[in-house]
């Protein structure tokens, strides 16, 4: 695959966010070792994280600027060994989940977090069949590991609960719907059962193109390839702006950009990060590309240290969570290990992102969830400066969005317990697994 690299990026104090960079070629050959893919962003050690917002422009030798870095297929396929692809999933059709499992490239473990119905019929019993028929299809003979769970499962609330997060559970002791908090459980099992598993990326089960699922985690590996394999001082999230997201006006595909609820949440995100930076720095408009992305992945490191939120608003909240703990004009720490600088890498993909189409009433929920995670979470620092503040213009805007759960970092889980709860449960609820717990490489 090849990237181009970015030429700006934005700190704000531990948090570096890059400017969006695209996939040049997905394929880009055979690449000699001189193409080194490590180092090839600036790095967060060089800066000064203290100050309250900078703008980072690389610094090239004369005649060395490159505009693009190569990731060799074996570099990919590395990366790929170590990362798990969580699909939150509700009521979609077997035959897209399969496509996308068809597009997870082999050597990631796929988690498969479901909260589709199972009365009168059993959906998640037909996706269970199909992974596992899939999963020994694709296995040479053996089986593709894979760890699937269904969110309602009474034994997956109650290791949660036992494990230390009982603030996942809804007035029945059941895990609350939404897909954040699927990927919650997700992230849990990833944890406690593949260790090694070094990096989370998570693709909607919805997605109906598999080569756009085989591009999303390529990107990603090529993210972290560029980035999290040197000396693990820093942790990287990488998310994914989609190519297009086509829409059917007229009886005609017409390839929109951005998407209809992103558009809504990058720019209050990008309000956001002006207000933060003050007056005279002014961070430009144009930072956050990716505000809703529900395509990303981070290092396993980050995932359990981030505070998320419940539903859409898991993805924006992001960006929220991450200037709260790392932005120099805030002090709150609510991890119990302390935050290491975060870079944040916005790929745009090559793939039009064709997913379940959406109602308006849907999109107008999505973007109240991503204000919401904004109004209710400011950090501090974001100053009135005079004007209206940040919160006024939302309210102005929207009134008063709905604030989002947000649930304590998962670090916080007692893996042990939690674990040995959900091995437990493999003979009667809906955990089904094969190949897992994996073993930790020596
Ligand atoms: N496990 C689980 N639990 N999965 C869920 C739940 C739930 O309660 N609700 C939805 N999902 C799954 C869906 O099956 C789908 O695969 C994925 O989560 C995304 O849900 P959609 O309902 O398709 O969301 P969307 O397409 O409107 O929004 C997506 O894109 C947005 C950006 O445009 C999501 O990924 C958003 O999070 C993202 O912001
Ligand atoms: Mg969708």
């Amino acid at each position: 695959m090849l990237l181009s690299i970015p030429q700006t990026s934005h700190l704000f104090g531990g948090l570096l966010i890059e400017e969006e960079t695209k996939v040049v070629e997905l394929d880009a050959g055979m690449i000699d070792s001189e193409s080194s893919v490590f180092g090839m962003s600036p790095r967060l050690g060089d800066y000064d994280v203290l100050a309250p917002y900078s703008q980072v422009t690389k610094q090239h030798e004369p005649g060395q600027a490159r505009a693009s870095v190569g990731i060799p297929p074996a570099v990919l396929e590395t990366m790929f060994n170590q990362m798990a692809i969580i699909v939150p999933c509700k009521d979609e059709s077997t035959e897209t989940i399969e496509g996308v499992l068809s597009g997870i490239p082999h050597s990631c473990l796929v988690v498969l977090v479901s909260n589709s119905s199972r009365f009168p019929q059993d959906r998640y019993a037909r996706e269970v069949e199909m992974l596992t028929d899939f999963c020994r299809f694709a296995g040479y003979g053996r089986s593709r590991p894979f760890v699937a769970i269904h969110q309602k499962d009474p034994e997956a609330a109650g290791a949660l609960a036992a494990a230390g997060m009982p603030e996942i559970l809804d007035s029945d002791g059941l895990v609350r719907n939404g897909k954040g908090e699927g990927m919650i459980l997700g992230v849990a099992l990833v944890a406690a059962l593949c260790p090694q598993r070094r990096f989370v990326g998570f693709v909607d089960a919805d997605n109906q193109v598999p080569g756009a699922v085989n591009e999303y985690c390529k990107a990603y590996a090529a993210g972290f390839a560029m980035n999290a394999c040197t000396s693990g001082t820093t942790n990287t999230m990488v998310r994914i702006v989609w190519g297009s997201k086509p829409k059917v006006k007229n009886g005609q595909i017409v390839y929109d950009r951005d998407g209809r609820s992103s558009r809504v949440a990058n720019k209050w995100l990008n309000y956001l990060l002006a207000d933060i930076s003050g007056p005279n720095q002014g961070a430009s408009a144009n930072i956050v590309a990716t505000g809703n992305a529900g395509e990303h992945a981070m290092d396993m490191d980050l995932a359990l240290k981030l505070r998320l939120a419940s539903g859409y608003a898991i993805e924006p909240f992001h960006f929220v969570d991450l200037l709260h703990q790392l932005s120099a004009t805030t002090d709150t720490t609510n991890s119990a290990t302390p935050f290491k600088p975060v870079k944040i890498l916005q790929i745009r993909t090559r793939n039009p992102h064709f997913h379940r189409p959406s109602d308006e009433s849907h999109i107008q929920k999505m973007r109240r969830a991503a204000m919401g995670a904004i109004y209710h979470y400011l950090p501090l620092g974001t100053a009135a400066g005079g004007g209206l503040s940040l919160g006024d213009r939302i309210r102005a805007c929207i009134g008063i969005p709905p604030a989002p759960l947000v649930y304590p970092p998962i670090e916080r889980l007692d893996m042990a317990v939690f674990r040995a709860r959900i091995m437990a449960e493999e003979k009667e609820g809906s955990f089904e697994s094969f190949g897992v717990p994996e073993k930790v490489q020596e």
